[in-house]
């Protein structure tokens, strides 16, 4: 059975995309097969795992949500990172622009429109080890769709002034959407983009989550590291990127960790 985590905050830049790709590599590298889907409407994690231009012309996640029949496989791509397949990554795409404002509006009127995501992916439970889905800031359909069918959540914070609003926020949203209690949630927080020496924001967050979150912060930080700009830029992941460097091991730490969270 696929475990299936949704990662989530309502805030942006926080590094949800970098963290979906980085996860998803890292965890098809240590031998699991993942299946990314890209909910969020500037399609970053597409332009890291297929060709943007070519996705225009294939299947998108609207194709799988608005029609019940249609067979999700057929949604399923084999996940391309400069040029060549990754093997064990697979993804379903997302698509820029205003396509997922346009499909989230055409949601809104059909049956079981919040659950459609968890009735297809119940299709390809077997098929894989890992689903990750990324999301955008938003609490829209979509957004509905992706809580209802994750089991697990990760979510990205940074340690800035308000960094935390965006769990508190998001905490209560899959609350109400799951209709379940804080307690019954599987989630991890995990610290993105810090600044190994901003002292005191560090002490603030390292504070804040021991104190809030004493049983669900993850061991991995993601430290804030030019590189992720620069690897970015030619949507690779990290440890593609650049092997040898430090930054490459945050997400594979990361992913250990991840695998080993079984519930
Ligand atoms: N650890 C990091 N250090 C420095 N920059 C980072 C780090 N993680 C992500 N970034 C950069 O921050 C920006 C926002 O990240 P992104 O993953 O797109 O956030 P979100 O999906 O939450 O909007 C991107 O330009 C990304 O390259
Ligand atoms: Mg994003």
């Amino acid at each position: 059975m696929a475990r299936i985590v949704c990662i989530a905050t309502n805030k942006g830049g926080v590094g949800k995309s970098t963290t979906s790709v980085n996860l998803a590599y890292e965890l098809s590298k240590q031998g699991k097969k993942v299946l990314v889907l890209d909910f969020d409407s500037q399609a970053d994690t597409t332009k890291y795992l297929a060709s943007l231009t070519a996705s225009n012309q294939s299947y998108f996640i609207g194709d799988v949500l608005l029609d019940r029949k249609f067979d999700i496989n057929d949604a399923i791509y084999p996940a391309v990172i400069a040029g060549n397949e990754v093997e064990n990554l697979f993804i379903i795409k997302g698509r820029s622009g205003d396509a997922m404002t346009k499909l989230a509006m055409d949601m809104n009127s059909i049956p079981k429109r919040e659950e459609r995501l968890k009735l297809h992916l119940q299709k390809v439970d077997d098929d894989f080890d890992f689903v990750i889905i990324d999301t955008a800031p938003n609490a829209n359909v979509l957004m509905m769709n992706a809580v209802i069918a994750a089991g697990e959540f990760v979510f990205p914070t940074e340690f800035k002034e308000h960094s935390f609003d965006g769990i508190e926020n998001i905490i209560t949203h899959i609350c109400e959407v799951a209709f379940s209690e804080e307690e019954e949630l599987d989630f991890m927080i995990l610290p993105t983009k810090i600044n190994r020496s901003a002292t005191r924001a560090l002490n603030y967050g390292k504070e804040y989550c021991s104190e809030r979150f004493p049983d669900n912060v993850a061991d991995s930080y993601i430290w804030l590291r030019e590189i992720f700009a620069d690897a970015e830029r030619v949507h690779k992941p990290l440890s593609m990127f650049k092997p040898s460097s430090e930054a490459a091991m945050y997400y594979k730490k990361f992913a250990r960790e991840v695998i080993e969270n079984v519930i």
